[in-house]
């Protein structure tokens, strides 16, 4: 079959003819249709993810079919049976195990959940990793309601775009901020109220004149920018940070003691927030939004892409 193969950082992916992988007792085979990148993959290959071993195949997100049923592959690997914390032995699919970036995989049936109807193979393979850990910190860690008003910092993010449609299915009044008007507009034409640029000085000042402060903020960006989200909460918001893609965030305690905001870490989801998350999609109708698709052959300029961060939704891998 055809594989990428990570070899070393800094090093091109190698895309490979390797052997077909034969399924151990209790696995099955699964023909992957379609995978999708997430910003590990790009951290992966900067040698910029911890645990990194040669010849792994990378990728979290697939889709595909085994024995004629269409399955989505969830990418948590051990996470355990409680809900709240993950073992100490979990890690995610593609690193450091084999992932979704090949013709075929060999993984425990208990990995797999029928794919909605409504989705094609490659909105299918845009859901797994970003889309649990959009429906972790949105729901579980800042407890999103109908009504609530929420920011999602960075929506051209895969994951904050994911959050950005559950939040407004969930009925909440959805904010965004972006580097790009075009991703804000995208944005608003999905039913979120209005946005920001943040890449404006001072733009939490404008932000806040105009739509007031918020009870919510998803975020992955952290760095300086952190202080101007805490700015425009409102007494008792909640704050979910995935990610740092902007380095080390300074925060200025008095804005943060005075309005009691809460700042939860949240990495991925347990396997019933995943089986909760595709029931979401499902019950909603949900599309993920599929900004490009390319030939796994053509894996360089799908990197590259999202390395320029230029994309609005998930970049797929086609097999
Ligand atoms: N903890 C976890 O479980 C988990 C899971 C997934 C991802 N992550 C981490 O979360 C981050 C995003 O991952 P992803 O896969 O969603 O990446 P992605 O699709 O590449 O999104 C990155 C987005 O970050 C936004 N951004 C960049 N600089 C920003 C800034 N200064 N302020 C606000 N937003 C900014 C940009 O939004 P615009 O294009 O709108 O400007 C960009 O599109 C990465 O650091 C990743 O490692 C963590």
């Amino acid at each position: 079959m055809k594989a990428l193969i990570f070899k070393e950082a800094h090093a091109p992916l190698e895309y490979l003819d390797v052997d077909t992988p034969t399924p151990a007792t209790g696995e099955v085979l699964v023909k992957i249709k379609a995978g999708a990148l997430n910003h590990r993959d790009v951290w992966i290959t900067k040698g910029l993810y911890p645990g990194l071993r040669p010849d792994v195949t990378p990728g979290s997100c697939g889709a595909g079919t085994v024995d004629g049923r269409d399955v989505i592959i969830n990418p948590n690997v051990d996470w355990g049976t409680d809900t709240l914390k993950r073992n100490a032995s979990y890690t995610i699919l593609g690193m450091p195990t084999n992932g979704t970036f090949a013709e075929y995989i060999a993984i425990n049936p208990d990995r797999l959940v029928d794919k909605p109807a409504h989705l094609s193979m490659e909105e299918a393979a845009a859901l797994p990793l970003a889309g649990v850990t959009a429906y972790r910190a949105l729901f579980s860690k800042a407890r999103c309601q109908a009504g609530d008003k929420v920011l999602i910092n960075g929506v051209g993010g895969g994951v904050a775009l994911f959050a950005c449609q559950f939040a407004i299915a969930a009925g909440a009044d959805v904010y965004v901020t972006s580097s790009k008007q075009e991703k804000i507009d995208q944005a608003i034409a999905l039913g979120a109220k209005g946005g920001a640029l943040y890449t404006e000085p001072k733009w939490s000042k404008s932000f806040a004149k105009q739509f007031g402060t918020v009870d919510i903020v998803i975020d992955s960006a952290g760095g300086d920018g952190f202080n101007e989200l805490l700015k425009l909460c409102s007494p008792h918001a909640r704050i979910a940070t995935y990610g740092g893609t902007r380095g080390t965030a300074k925060v200025e305690p008095s804005l943060l003691f005075w309005k009691e905001i809460e700042i939860y870490g949240t990495t991925m989801g347990s396997d019933t927030e995943f089986e909760a998350m595709v029931d979401f999609v499902n019950e909603h109708k949900l599309h993920p939004v599929v900004d490009s698709v390319y030939a796994l052959a053509d894996h360089a300029e799908a990197y590259a892409h999202m390395d320029a961060g230029k994309q609005f939704g998930k970049i797929v891998l086609k097999m």
